[in-house]
């Protein structure tokens, strides 16, 4: 009996899951849950590496599908769940991982960045929450897990808005676990740190960057997306299951640090 044999998963932004590659958390995720027993539908905007990554999972004898899905649609997530349910039959399990940053200082974002930032953050979180509940009610309960950031814990020289996306993940969740406790389903964040992934691909290789990240990191080195990938599961378990509401940071030490 394998952890999450019978259950599917919704992963959104899980799109770096091609084997040989380097993958993000919602990849690392995905192989993990399919591996336990799960089925997993992989929903992202980067359509053609999210193809390449289903095609491996099938090929590897898993029981995976890939969806178009910009969390910011409405209508992409209406037309999401509904795609899961009819080629699946239930949904017990979804993992929010999309985020995009601001690079500038607050003075120098315009309003549109700023927007873009908290859409695909707290209005993605919102519209998933929302179109999923119902539908995981139905499969007699279920979890869901925001990827937030550390971020949502600190200021910095850039990124305001990201930063403030992050935190309102962080409750949102608060919010999402009280009003859906009574619906079996549990709500969750997870806070990682600095993790080599597509997403700081640019950083990790930048070597003056990549260190001062790594002196700030009491573990001093960067994470790996698995170890990010660990945590998210665990909160989808049944290991898990009087966990509701709250934060896991998986940052190496940074905001322990801080404090
Ligand atoms: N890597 C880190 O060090 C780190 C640390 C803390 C938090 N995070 C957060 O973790 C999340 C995942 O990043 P990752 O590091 O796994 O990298 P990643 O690049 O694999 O994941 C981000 C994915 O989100 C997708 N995406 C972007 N906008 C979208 C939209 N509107 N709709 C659907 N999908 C969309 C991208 O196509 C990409 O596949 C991000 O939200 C990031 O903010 C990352």
């Amino acid at each position: 009996m394998s952890r999450f044999d019978g259950k599917v998963a919704l992963i959104t932004g899980a799109a770096s899951a091609v084997e040989g590659e380097l993958m993000g958390f919602g990849g690392r995720a995905a192989w993990r849950m399919l591996r336990e027993g799960g089925s997993v539908v992989i929903a992202d905007i980067a359509d053609e590496r999210g193809e390449k990554s289903v095609a491996q999972m099938r090929d590897a004898g898993l029981d995976a599908a890939y969806l178009h899905l910009d969390v910011t649609s409405e209508g992409d997530w209406s037309a999401a769940v509904n795609a899961t349910v009819s080629q699946f039959g239930r949904l017990d399990i979804l993992i929010n991982v999309p985020g995009t940053s601001d690079r500038d200082s607050i003075i120098n974002t315009d309003a549109d960045t700023w927007q873009t930032v908290m859409d695909v953050s707290s209005r993605g979180m919102f519209l998933g929450s929302k179109t999923v509940a119902p539908t995981m009610q139905k499969s007699g309960g279920g979890a869901i897990v925001n990827v937030a950031s550390m971020a949502a814990r600190y200021g910095g020289q850039y990124g305001a808005a990201y930063s403030s996306s992050r935190a309102a993940i962080v409750a949102f969740g608060g919010s999402a676990a009280v009003q859906f406790a009574p619906m079996g389903i549990r709500v969750n964040s997870v806070l990682p740190g600095w993790t080599h992934t597509p997403f700081t691909d640019a950083l990790f290789n930048d070597s003056d960057a990549s260190q001062t990240r790594i002196n700030r990191t009491p573990l001093k080195r960067w994470g790996e997306p698995e170890e990010i990938a660990a945590g998210i599961l665990f909160l989808c378990s049944d290991d898990a299951s009087f966990i509701t509401g709250t934060e896991l940071v998986i940052d190496g030490g940074v905001t322990a640090a801080l404090q």
